[in-house]
C-alpha cells in the first residue's frame, strides 16, 4: 500500500516574546547550544582562542572567522561523500562577512593620522583581519545527542582574503580583470564581505560578495586624471571611492606580492598590469567552493553578474531542464536577478565538483526583474544587444559581453529594471517553486514619498524615529514573492505580490498591512530559507535597525501561502503634511498559525545564516556581531554592548548555535 501522505506542516511551539536580554531565547522544549565561535581553532596544534587580541595573526587561517553569516549543511556519509540526508555528520560551511575591529586586537585598531592620511601601523592587526573574513568549512557530528565540530578534521578549511581564486566564465581574462597579480586576468586573491550563500545540485557551496567596494582605497583626487570616462562611470556606480573601510592598503612597507597594496585601486603605473586599478573588478561575484576537496581552488562565476551579491538561491532542480539561481543586489534602489543555465540538468553530474560548475555556471543567461503595478512582471535580459545594452548606450557604452557582466548594474539601469528597497536573501518554496525575496528597508532619501511603487509601496514614520535619527521611508521592510509563469523557472514573465510587511504590531493599518501581532511582529527582514526536511516551512531572520528599541533581532518560522492569496489595496502614505495614495498587492495576513517568533538573539546582534541537519532535527543559526554598537574602552569591559556567548566580562563573539528539541522532534513543528 502507498505510504500515507504526510500531515500538513503546522507550527507547534509557543512564540518567544520580544526581548532585550543578552541571551539566545528559544521556545520552551528547545535547547540552543554554542557550536562554533569567533577564533575557535580548526586544526591540531592551534591553541584555544584567548579572546583578548593577543593570539598570533599567523594562527588565524586555522581559526573561525568573524561575523558568521550565510551557511549550508552538507551531510556526509562514512566514506566522506556528500549525502544530503545524513542526520548526524556533515560539513558546515559558512560565511564570515565582516569584522568588529574593537574586539579583535589588544586595544582596537592601531593607526596614526587622520582623513586621507590615516594609516594602519600594526601589520599583525591587518593580517588578522584578512584571515577573519571569508568562509569556514568545518566537520561537525552528533554524538550522545550533542553536536560538536572536529578540530582535527582534514576537511576543515578557511578561505579568506589571501586565498588564490580562479576567475571563470565570460568575464575571465578580459581587460577589466588584469592586475599586477594576474597579468592575463585569469585569477585574483581572496573573497570578502561574504554575505548570504547558495548551493548547487552537484554538492558545492556558493558564497556571495556583498559590500566589497568599501574595502578598496581610491582617493579620487589623486586618481581621476588617470581614468577613462567609462572607468569613472563604472567606479562611481559601484561606489569604489574613499580610504577603504579598514585602511588595509595603508600598511607600509608592503610585501613583495602586495598583500596590502593590492587594496589600493588607484592608477599608479602606465599600464593596468603595473598596479591594482582593476582589483575591484575581481570582486562582486558569486564564488563556488567545493567543500569536499580542501585543496580545490575556488572559482568566481562571472556569468552570474557583478553587483552587491546577497545570496544565490537555487530554483527547482528538474532533470532535462535548465538550472536557475535567484539573486538579490543588496543596496538601496538595486535589483533582483536570475541566472538560467544553458545546459539542462543531468543527475549524473551529482558529485561532479568544480567541473560541474564549469558546465552549468559559466554558460547561461542573466536577467533582471521588472515589477509592474498590475501584479505581472518581466525578466529583462542583461546581454549585449538586448534592452538597450549596446556598444553605444548612454551613460555607459559597453565594450563587449564581458564588460556587460563586469558592469551588470549599469546594464540593469539601461534595461529599465525596478529599483527595490534593498534586496537581501532569496528563497524558493520547494512545494510551489515560488520565489521569496526580502527587501530589508530603505529611507526617505533613497525613496521619497513620491517615488513609492506597487512593489515598494510604503512610506511612513517609524516611532523610533526622531528628527535626529530620521526613521522615515520604509524602515521596517517587506517581502515580495513571485511565481515564474507556467511554473517554468526559465520563463521571462511572472506574477508577484507582497507576502509580508514588517511593522510594529502597534502601527496603524496602513503600515501594519500584514496584521502582525505581538507574537510575530518584526522589522528589517534579511535571512530567508525554506527547510528541506519540512517542505513549506520558511525561516525568516532579521537585521533590525528600526525595532531595536523594543527587541533584539530574531528568527521567525512561517508557513506561507501562495502568490495571489491576498488582495489589491490602496494605502495612504504620510510624510509630515504630505499624504499620497499608493496601490499595492497585499498577501493574506499570516495570523498566529502562519508566522511565529522562534528565537530572539543577544544584544546588538543580527540573526543570519541558517541550515538544518539532514533529518531536520537540528537547526544551525548564526549570531552575528553581538555588541557591535559600542566602541568599548578596554579598561572597562562593562561598557561592552554584549558579553555573549562567554559571559562575565568577556568580549562578545559571533557564533553558530545549534538548536534541538528536547524530545528529539522536528524543529518548528
Ligand atoms: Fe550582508 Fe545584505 O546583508
Ligand atoms: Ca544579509
Ligand atoms: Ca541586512
Ligand atoms: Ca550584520
Amino acid at each position: 500500500a502507498p505510504a500515507p501522505a504526510p500531515a500538513a506542516a503546522k507550527l507547534g511551539f509557543n512564540a518567544v516574546p520580544k526581548g532585550l536580554a543578552d541571551v539566545v531565547a528559544v521556545p520552551a522544549g528547545y535547547t540552543a547550544s554554542v557550536l562554533y565561535r569567533l577564533g575557535d581553532p580548526i586544526a591540531t596544534g592551534v591553541t584555544a582562542y584567548a579572546n583578548d587580541g593577543t593570539d598570533a595573526a599567523a594562527s588565524y587561517d586555522r581559526r573561525a572567522g568573524d561575523h558568521h553569516d550565510g551557511m549550508t549543511y552538507f551531510g556526509m556519509d562514512a566514506s566522506g561523500k556528500w549525502l544530503p540526508t545524513a542526520a548526524d555528520r556533515g560539513l558546515l560551511v559558512m560565511n564570515h562577512e565582516a569584522i568588529t575591529p574593537s574586539f579583535l586586537h589588544p586595544t582596537g585598531q592601531t593607526s596614526t593620522g587622520s582623513g586621507n592620511a590615516q594609516v594602519r601601523t600594526v601589520a599583525e592587526e591587518v593580517m588578522r583581519e584578512f584571515y577573519l573574513h571569508g568562509v569556514s568549512v568545518i566537520e561537525i557530528s552528533k554524538s550522545a545527542a550533542k553536536w560538536s565540530y572536529k578540530q582535527a578534521s582534514g576537511f576543515n578549511r578557511r578561505v579568506h582574503t589571501l586565498t588564490p581564486m580562479t576567475l571563470s566564465g565570460p568575464a575571465a581574462k578580459s581587460n577589466a580583470m588584469k592586475t599586477k597579480y594576474s597579468t592575463d586576468g585569469s585569477t585574483t586573491r581572496g573573497t570578502v564581505n561574504n554575505c548570504a550563500n547558495g548551493t548547487t545540485p552537484w554538492g558545492t557551496y556558493l558564497t556571495c560578495e556583498e559590500n566589497w567596494a568599501g574595502y578598496f582605497r581610491r582617493i579620487t583626487a589623486s586618481d581621476n586624471a588617470n581614468r577613462s570616462p567609462r572607468e569613472l562611470i563604472s567606479l562611481a556606480r559601484y561606489g569604489v571611492a574613499g580610504t577603504g573601510r579598514e585602511l588595509w592598503a595603508t600598511v607600509t612597507p608592503d610585501t613583495a606580492d602586495n598583500v596590502y597594496g593590492r587594496w589600493n585601486a588607484e592608477v599608479l603605473g602606465a599600464a593596468a598590469v603595473d598596479d591594482y586599478r582593476n582589483g575591484p573588478n575581481t570582486y562582486g561575484w558569486v564564488v563556488e567552493i567545493d567543500p569536499f576537496d580542501a585543496l580545490s581552488t575556488p572559482k568566481k562565476r562571472t556569468a552570474l553578474g557583478r553587483f552587491g551579491h546577497e545570496g544565490a538561491c537555487l530554483g527547482p532542480v528538474v532533470v532535462g531542464k535548465p538550472l536557475v539561481w535567484y539573486m538579490g543586489d543588496d543596496s538601496r534602489n538595486e535589483y533582483v536577478y536570475k541566472f538560467v543555465s544553458t545546459k539542462n540538468w543531468d543527475a549524473a553530474d551529482i558529485g561532479g565538483g568544480m567541473a560541474a560548475g564549469d558546465k552549468y555556471m559559466d554558460d547561461g543567461k542573466l536577467y533582471v526583474a521588472k515589477f509592474n503595478a498590475d501584479g505581472t512582471g518581466q525578466w529583462l535580459a542583461i546581454a549585449l544587444g538586448a534592452n538597450g545594452i549596446t556598444t553605444t548606450a548612454t551613460p555607459y557604452a559597453f565594450a563587449d559581453a564581458a564588460d556587460v557582466l563586469v558592469n551588470t548594474r549599469l546594464a540593469a539601469d539601461i534595461a529599465g529594471a525596478t529599483k527595490m528597497d534593498r534586496p537581501e536573501w532569496t528563497a524558493v518554496n520547494p512545494k510551489t517553486g515560488e520565489v521569496y525575496v526580502t527587501l530589508t528597508n530603505t529611507n526617505a532619501a533613497s525613496r521619497p514619498i513620491g517615488a513609492t511603487d506597487a512593489a515598494n509601496p510604503r512610506f511612513y514614520n517609524d516611532p523610533k524615529g526622531s528628527a535626529a535619527t530620521a526613521q522615515r521611508g520604509n524602515p521596517n521592510g517587506h517581502i515580495v514573492r513571485f511565481a515564474d509563469d507556467n511554473a517554468n523557472p526559465a520563463s521571462l514573465t511572472f506574477k508577484w505580490d507582497v507576502y509580508l510587511f514588517g511593522a510594529r504590531s502597534t502601527a496603524s493599518s496602513d503600515i501594519n498591512l500584514s496584521q502582525l501581532s505581538a507574537d510575530n511582529d518584526f522589522s528589517s527582514p534579511d535571512g530567508l530559507w525554506f527547510s528541506e526536511a519540512t517542505p513549506g516551512l520558511l525561516w525568516l531572520e532579521t537585521d533590525d535597525g528600526a525595532y531595536t528599541d523594543v527587541t533584539n533581532c530574531m528568527l521567525l518560522a512561517a508557513l506561507p501561502g501562495k502568490v495571489g492569496d491576498g488582495a489589491r489595496k490602496t494605502i495612504t502614505n504620510v510624510d509630515g503634511a504630505t499624504s499620497r495614495a499608493q496601490e499595492t498587492i497585499v498577501g493574506a495576513a499570516p495570523g498566529a498559525a502562519g508566522l511565529r517568533r522562534f528565537l530572539v538573539g543577544p544584544k546588538e546582534c543580527e540573526i543570519t545564516g541558517i541550515a538544518e541537519s539532514g533529518d531536520g532535527r537540528a537547526l544551525f543559526v548564526n549570531i552575528q556581531h553581538p555588541g557591535e554598537d559600542t566602541r568599548p574602552t578596554y579598561t572597562d569591559p562593562a561598557s561592552f554592548g554584549s558579553h555573549w556567548p562567554d559571559g562575565g566580562s568577556a568580549r562578545p563573539r559571533s557564533a553558530t548555535v545549534v538548536i534541538t528539541r528536547n524530545d528529539g522532534g522536528l524543529i518548528g513543528l
